[in-house]
């Protein structure tokens, strides 16, 4: 089913809360609605939306979003490993909460990340040392150049740190998911790797998915603001991977030692240890503001923002880790104009 609005208000539908609207909003049910929807488009300008949880609206948006309302999760095998086909429109955490509920490992880490299945495939989602494409199997897509329906191996989607095919340039709203397939296992075990996420569990014996799920809410929670009551769009830089130069010229200009991780023959530093540095951690400048517990998560402060002040407090940030360190920080949320 189709279903259509002219100038829609979707400041339900960003997760930063900006207050905009675009042109002309299409939600759709079925993976065979799309050609229809592209037979009958007037606008050439689109882009695809879930939850809005990695979009910052600089201004009104003049074109069509698309918003996909497939829900389907369909368990296609389950033995010792299961594999799901999913619709692009189901939130994420819920699929990774039904997959704890019946003990299967793999997506447990990525516990609590807002946005939709679509999304988190195009998006390559990652959390506690976990990404979306450890567990992906197969992206559908609606290929809108060419007409017909493609299907995506996770080697076919390019995957790295939150990038996939679908992000390169070239093909900037050229694929529509429609559904993704992943793989989890019984015969799994928890990661827990990752920074303290280990002490939390270190007292429990028999460690289940839904263990591993609590742990991951709790620390989210200890640190990013809680989306029903902060506008944000989670992380609103990458971490930057520089070269050992760059990593040995930081240590000298601060003196003490800098977090890093290994990354190759490169490092990967915190962009919150940099923003911090930089003084940053907890300002606000009018309705926007840096998150206090966490200085890499923009805000809408007051939940008046609007996209350009949000825009001008990057502006800032980025000039002024670029001023004391010579590190330009680069946006992971996508700036929609
Ligand atoms: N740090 C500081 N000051 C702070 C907070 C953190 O200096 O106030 C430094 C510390 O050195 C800390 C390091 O930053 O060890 C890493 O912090 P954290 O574990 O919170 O992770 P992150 O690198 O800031 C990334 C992802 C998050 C993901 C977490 C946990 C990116 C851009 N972000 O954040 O993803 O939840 O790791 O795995 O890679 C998102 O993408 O929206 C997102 C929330």
């Amino acid at each position: 089913m189709i279903t259509q609005s002219e100038h829609f208000n979707i400041r339900a539908f960003n997760t930063f809360g900006i207050n905009a609207q675009c042109d002309c909003w299409i939600e759709f049910t079925e993976a065979s609605d799309l050609p229809v929807v592209f037979a009958s488009m007037t606008s050439d300008r689109y882009r695809c939306i879930g939850q809005g949880s990695n979009m910052l609206f600089v201004n009104d948006y003049h074109g069509t979003l698309l918003h996909s309302r497939i829900l389907d999760f369909d368990i296609e095998h389950r033995d010792a490993d299961m594999l799901i086909r999913i619709g692009s429109g189901m939130p994420f955490d819920d699929v990774v909460s039904k997959c704890c509920e019946i003990g299967y490992w793999g997506i447990e880490n990525l516990s609590g990340i807002p946005g939709d299945a679509g999304a988190a495939a195009v998006q390559n989602i990652g959390a506690y040392g976990v990404e979306i494409k450890d567990v992906l199997v197969k992206v559908e897509a609606y290929d809108t150049f060419a007409n017909k329906f493609v299907d995506f191996s996770n080697d076919a989607c390019q995957y790295a740190y939150r990038h996939s095919v679908f992000k390169d340039h070239e093909n900037a709203g050229r694929y529509v998911v429609t559904h993704i397939t992943i793989k989890v296992t019984k015969n799994g075990g928890p990661l827990l790797n990752y920074g303290n996420l280990k002490a939390g569990l270190e007292r429990n014996g028999n460690i289940t998915p839904m263990d591993v799920r609590k742990l991951v809410i709790e620390t989210r929670n200890a640190k990013l603001p809680d989306p029903t009551k902060v506008g944000s769009a989670g992380s609103f830089f990458k971490n930057p991977v520089v070269e050992l130069a760059d990593y040995n010229r930081i240590s000298t200009i601060v003196g003490t030692s800098v977090p890093h991780y290994p990354m190759g023959d490169k490092v990967k530093i915190p962009a919150a240890w940099l923003i911090e540095q930089c003084g940053w951690k907890g300002r606000t400048i009018g309705n926007a503001g840096v998150w206090h517990l966490q200085p890499l998560v923009l805000v809408n402060a007051t939940g008046r923002a609007t996209g350009e002040e949000i825009l001008a407090l990057e502006g800032e940030i980025v000039r002024d880790v670029k001023e004391k360190f010579g590190i330009i920080l680069h946006p992971e949320a996508d700036h929609i104009y």
